[in-house]
């Protein structure tokens, strides 16, 4: 059976569905795989002029994304936050900040980086973990909401003089995720208040002039069952009705994205159906006084940027075909990190039909550098242009140094189909004078 021309992965039978309602390019030529967010000729010529490796990014599909949650609660109060996380590259963050998008953030530095590209304090959600004594006063004096995930933080925050409110993270002894490592909401997590400490917990804060304005959850990143996600809500929501001055009730992000090209999309309408329930009676019990976060993190940027990279080396090693390339897990971690799928398209011949199995390899020294297993390609050649698809959240943020190799150039095709330069790559020699002149080393 033949696949889609030039998309990887195993041939399913089924229709790939999973991401009609992109926005695409497709006005000028037609996609040759529904995950290019560009077509192929562009992403050659992007290539061409910008080498490689390429994080690619489509504004066109993170602003229509955006626009999709907003339209989300149309009569009720909920305001959305965009998880800085995922990609925090300023001129991202511009344009979501944009689309109306507060942000949430998990360090002190992310704080800095909001409000330094222009994001309001009050729409800045600090979710701290294991935050330093400066880190809390400088969140303090920024005027950011900051939400505190453990009982002895919440204390030394409560001494403060001039303190009066503060936004509790509850664990809810429900978790979920793409993989172990990113469910955060079950009881054995680091994240987030014992369930059983939070009346505790609020008169400890009270005792010290400090009320609890506001709750969150998340439980984690890449939900599989979004009923756990409504289950959590209403864990949340029973808390919240013994706390009489809540202004703010956050349920979190996680809201998954298909990698996979016979996976079902997570419906943001079938969710805010479920969901709307539970957030109308609360609204109601409260005169309407409330307002409802999420934070999505990856469901607004992950299909909305893919990793270009080239074919250096085809190895055949008698049981499988590498593909080498010039990239690797210090580019796109979550491969080698979470055993995550990314679809793969040779983009040179996207349109010819799949005839070989690789595996794509990366070029960091470590066996377990590989981006991709098992794939169905076109006949790949050295010299080949490689699209990692879905690689637009925790792509570029999680990206290292490591082997000394500098990062990729990212850039932005804007809503007009222009592209733009949004972060150079450093030289080799630019990147190893850095490391020196940072090391204190002269030689
Ligand atoms: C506190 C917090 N909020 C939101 C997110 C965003 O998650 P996702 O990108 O899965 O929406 C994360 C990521 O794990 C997080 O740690």
């Amino acid at each position: 059976m033949l696949q889609t021309p030039g998309l990887s992965g195993k041939p399913n039978g089924k229709g790939n569905d999973n991401l009609t309602n992109e926005p695409s390019l497709t006005h000028i030529i037609p996609l040759i795989s529904p995950k290019l967010i560009a077509p192929a000729e562009k992403l050659e010529a992007l290539a061409e002029t910008y080498g490689t490796p390429l994080y690619v990014y489509s504004s066109s599909i993170i602003r229509q994304r955006c626009q999709t949650l907003a339209a989300a609660f149309p009569d009720l109060p909920v305001s959305w936050l965009y998880a800085i996380k995922a990609n925090d590259n300023p001129h991202i963050l511009n344009l979501i900040r944009e689309e109306g998008f507060g942000f949430d953030t998990v360090s002190y530095e992310e704080v800095l980086l909001s409000v330094k590209t222009g994001q309001r304090p009050d729409r800045i959600f600090y979710t701290e973990n294991n935050m330093t004594d400066q880190e809390m006063l400088a969140a303090v004096d920024a005027g950011v909401i900051l939400n505190i995930g453990s009982f002895s933080r919440l204390e030394q925050f409560a001494r403060l003089p001039h303190t009066s409110e503060c936004s509790i993270r509850v664990n809810p002894q429900i978790g979920d995720g793409h993989h172990a490592k990113v469910d955060t909401g079950n009881r054995d997590s680091k994240f987030g208040i014992r369930l059983d400490l939070i009346p505790e917990a609020v008169a400890m804060a009270a005792s010290h002039g400090v009320k609890i304005t506001g709750l969150h959850i998340h439980i984690g990143s890449g939900i599989q069952r979004p009923q756990n996600l409504t289950q959590a809500m209403k864990v949340l929501l029973d808390i919240g009705r013994a706390l009489p001055d809540l202004q703010r009730i956050n349920f979190g992000g996680g809201f998954p994205i298909p990698y996979r090209e016979n996976e079902h999309p997570f419906s943001i309408q079938e969710f805010a159906q479920a969901a709307h329930p539970l957030l109308a009676e609360e609204l109601d019990r409260r005169n309407g006084a409330l307002v409802f976060h999420f934070e999505p993190g990856r469901w607004v940027v992950a299909p909305a940027g893919l990793l270009l990279t080239r074919v250096n080396t085809v190895k055949d090693q008698g049981r499988i075909t590498f593909l080498g390339t010039d990239t690797g897990f210090n580019h796109l971690l979550r491969p080698a990190m979470y055993e995550s799928y990314h679809a793969v398209v040779n983009v040179t011949r996207a349109a010819e039909p799949s005839a070989e199995e690789y595996t794509i390899a990366g070029n960091i020294c470590e066996t377990g550098d590989i981006l991709a297993e098992d794939r169905m390609l076109p006949q790949t050649h050295s010299g080949d242009l490689l699209a990692l698809c879905d690689a637009g959240a925790y792509g570029m943020t999680m990206a290292s140094n490591y082997n000394r190799r500098s990062l990729p150039t990212e850039i932005l095709i804007d809503d007009q189909g222009n592209d733009r330069l949004i972060r150079k790559r450093e030289q080799a020699d630019e990147i190893v004078d850095r490391f020196l002149r940072e090391s204190f080393f002269t030689p």
